[in-house]
């Protein structure tokens, strides 16, 4: 089932999302309507709070940019409980992130290149791996939304000041996007 996207301005974007367990209800369809919602609005990261749920729980498609990253063929993971747990700060890199709350919005976001990241996968066995490149930059644009922070919160200046603007029409729901969303009204 495809989900609405819960757009920039909806409260449920700037929450701290909750740990589940095992015992979450319906999860194994959640995870799967996370696919599908994802699928259909084209995008690589889907975290919970995006389709309105408070929970700790994220999706990542890497395998649609394979064409460009060969590295993550077949990369499609879930990510239940995820937290960065060290960031290297020795290496950083300068990316153009966008976010499927946050429609039209496409910036400069600088980030570490190295993290260290525990999780849990789908069958709740536990992970504990150091990251790099590519996959680090979408685990932390994506950890980030479970800690209420959207991406444009990490730039400064006179970038931060002229996406101002355009967050303001994306609360009014004044945007054009190709997937089913939910503005706050
Ligand atoms: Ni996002």
């Amino acid at each position: 089932m495809i989900l609405p996207i819960y757009t920039y301005g909806q409260p449920v974007l700037r929450k701290v999302a909750e740990d589940i367990d095992k015992d979450y209800p319906n999860l194994t369809q959640l995870i799967q309507d996370m696919y599908d919602t994802l699928d259909r609005s084209e995008g690589i990261g889907l975290a919970a709070p995006q389709v309105g749920l408070n929970i700790r729980l994220v999706v990542i498609n890497l395998d649609i940019i394979s064409e460009d990253y060969p590295e993550y063929k077949g990369y499609i993971h879930t990510f239940i409980n995820p937290y960065i747990e060290e960031y290297d700060e020795t290496e950083t890199d300068i990316m153009e992130e966008g976010c499927l709350s946050l429609p039209g919005v496409h910036e400069s976001v600088k980030r570490p290149k190295r993290i260290r990241v525990t999780y849990l996968d789908e069958n709740f066995q536990e992970h504990d791996e150091w990251v790099t490149g590519y996959l680090a930059r979408v685990m932390q644009h994506e950890f980030d939304h479970l800690d209420g922070v959207v991406f444009t919160d990490h730039l400064t200046g006179l970038r931060k000041q002229l996406t101002r603007a355009k967050l303001q029409q994306i609360i009014k729901g004044k945007f054009n996007c190709a997937y089913k969303v939910k503005v706050k009204r």
